[in-house]
């Protein structure tokens, strides 16, 4: 994690280093800093705490330079205090440096430097990993920084994307990546770097996407981009399709709350140009082209982190019934390491929101070495995770900042939903009347999500009545049983409320110990084969006097008697349910959260992209 921001041109960098960090701080938000060239000197100015601390800190500061870099920290070496916060100044003073990822040999580097004499201001890899170019100049005749910097990025093993600038060098930034993503704007006379396009899509729309093992030397009116044995590479240039309105709040409160309420349109547009509901027919080209591939896999591994694994759960439910294909699903990290039987032919599903997740990109690329054939389903347009898939298909989200993933998850079920309907279809595995009824019933998502949102303030006033709880149980069962995992996580990250979740029928095993009159526990009952055996595990809660509170289908008097509290939701065929009843869930964790005056946007101690293991 970390964001990064550049900026080297005709302009006052200050104001677009600052507007950027603001814009980049759901990568973290411990500290921030920023370095700046100004009268022949590095200046750095860092603060603990979020960038509007490090805003008010540089009142009165000459902030009067064309070139500067800046960063904001989600801390992994050295807590997060102002030392540790970046940029970083090498021991002579003469280089700056901000870097998101993780030096993992920087212990031995740094025992090496100390050695020799070097003294270190912070606890961080990064502060190292700066030293140790500077000891690689000096050593080096003096050498040109790109040259060092080449020199010890071949010594260092792990995770980086960097900026550093020279005091030398009063106008050129020269910048690394591998494996932490990094985007470099074209402007006239100038040109912006960053972790993503967010801070820079208001100035230039023409953007590089630097790969991994390059770097970039930057001046104002000049972009040379290299791999590390020093041969010229073509810089590619991509046009953004992003609007400046989509990463701004545009009156909601939070991001997380207007994200939530785009959801009818964000999955309206991933669903555009896919589904012929009347026509009977799905589109997708990244299926289509690769059906043979698909047809003939023995089995799908998903492989994801966090919510986007709670998608995987949900696909491997629907692409088992619809496909009849063994699913299996994989938390990335574990995937990473545990050498799984991966083999040639084996297709894999990544999915990600930020396509930058570093467990899941790692993952990916073993079981590519091995073979497999990489399926992204990715919300970031041209991220690590889709550009080293083999085909895929994107979610269509927009921008997400929120931490806590709303839209990209319904956009994920929605994608995930019509490549199983696509195969099961080429495969026959499907009745033409189950399709045609499923095809017709997602078309129909995006109004049955809008006629939820309407009744939020219902919800609003559930999360009042329990916002002071300890403890939350979410039980579900079927397909609802991961969107009760994810009602869960999202409480926990945006609320601090412990929360649990689990099939319902499973909380017999364990979790019903904790239940008694204080505890809520909400069920996702709405009408599915299983609807009977969820209302007995209801009666379980009630009897042990737990708090029912219940998300249902329309009308279902008897499970409104067995509530404390509910929540209607339209009909919906089980396999579509998912994408309405994790709608509520998010809304309720919104309004706990925010109602416990929690800063739901940035929560503490999480980060949106996380670029380190
Ligand atoms: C972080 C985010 C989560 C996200 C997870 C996986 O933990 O806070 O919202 O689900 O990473 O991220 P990805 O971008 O790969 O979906």
């Amino acid at each position: 994690m970390c964001g990064i921001v550049g900026y080297t041109g005709t302009r006052q960098a200050y104001p677009i280093i600052l507007k950027g960090l603001k814009r980049l701080e759901y990568r973290g938000y411990d500290s921030s800093g920023v370095a700046l060239l100004n009268d022949g000197k590095l200046n750095v100015y860092k603060k603990k705490g979020k960038v509007a601390e490090l805003e008010e800190a540089m009142i009165g500061k000459n902030t009067d330079a064309h070139i500067g870099i800046g960063h904001t920290r989600w801390a992994t070496h050295g807590e997060p205090s102002d030392r540790n916060a970046h940029p970083h100044l090498s021991a002579n003073g003469k280089l700056s440096m901000i870097h998101n990822g993780i030096i993992e040999n920087y212990a031995l580097i740094k025992q090496d430097l100390v050695n020799k004499g070097y003294h270190f201001t912070s606890d961080t890899d990064t502060e190292v990993l700066l030293n140790f170019i500077e000891d690689i100049q000096k050593n080096n005749d003096d050498c040109k920084l790109e040259e060092a910097l080449r020199i010890a990025l071949k010594r260092v093993s792990g995770a980086y994307c960097i900026l550093l600038i020279e005091q030398d060098n009063p106008d050129t930034i020269i910048a690394a990546r591998k494996g932490s993503p990094l985007v470099i704007g074209i402007g006239k006379g100038e040109h912006f770097l960053a972790s993503d396009a967010s801070p820079i899509i208001e100035y230039t729309k023409e953007v590089v996407y630097v790969n991994d093992y390059e770097l970039a030397i930057v001046k104002p009116d000049e972009l040379i981009l290299k791999n590390l044995g020093n041969e010229k590479i073509t810089p590619y240039i991509t046009k953004l399709d992003m609007e400046l309105a989509a990463i701004e709040k545009g009156g909601y409160d939070h991001f997380m709350i207007k994200e939530i309420f785009e959801q009818p349109n964000t999955i309206f547009d991933c669903l555009r140009g896919r589904l012929y509901a009347k026509e009977g027919n799905i589109k997708m080209s990244g299926v289509d082209d690769n059906i043979d591939q698909l047809l003939n896999a023995q089995r799908i591994m998903i492989v994801a982190c966090g919510t986007s694994w709670h998608a995987g759960l949900v696909a491997e439910y629907i692409i088992e019934e619809l496909c009849r294909i063994p699913v299996e699903v994989e938390y990335a990290s574990e995937f990473r390491y545990r050498n799984p039987i991966v083999n040639k032919g084996d297709v894999i599903i990544a999915i990600s929101q930020s396509g930058e997740t570093a467990d899941t990109l790692v993952a990916l690329e073993k079981a590519k070495e091995n073979g497999a054939f990489i399926f992204g389903v990715v919300n970031a347009v041209g991220s690590s995770i889709a550009r080293i898939s083999n085909a895929g298909a994107y979610t269509h989200a927009g921008p997400e900042i929120g931490v806590a993933s709303t839209k990209a998850f319904t956009g994920q079920l929605a994608v995930l939903m019509m490549v199983a309907l696509d195969i099961a279809k080429h495969k026959g595995t499907i009745t033409t009347e189950r399709y045609l009824k499923l095809l017709l019933e997602l078309e129909q998502v995006p109004e049955k999500v809008n006629s939820i949102l309407k009744n939020a303030a219902d919800i609003k006033s559930i999360a009042e009545k329990y916002k002071d709880a300890s403890d939350f149980l979410f039980l579900g069962r079927g397909y609802n049983f991961p969107i009760a995992l994810e009602g869960a996580l999202k409480l926990k990250e945006i609320s601090y409320i412990h929360a649990e979740g689990y099939p319902a029928a499973e909380m017999k095993h364990g979790p019903i110990a904790l239940v008694d009159e204080n505890l809520p526990v909400v069920f996702i009952a709405t009408h599915d084969p299983y609807h009977e055996k969820i209302m007995s595990n209801m009666q379980e809660i009630k009897a042990r006097k737990g708090k029912v509170i219940s998300i249902i289908t329309e009308g279902d008097l008897f499970s409104k008697s067995l509530s404390n509290d509910y929540f209607e939701i339209p009909m919906a065929d089980e396999l579509i349910a998912p994408l309405l009843t994790v709608v509520p869930l998010q809304l309720l964790s919104y309004y706990v959260g925010t109602a416990k005056g929690i800063d739901v946007d940035k929560p503490r101690n999480l980060a949106k992209s996380v670029t380190v293991e």
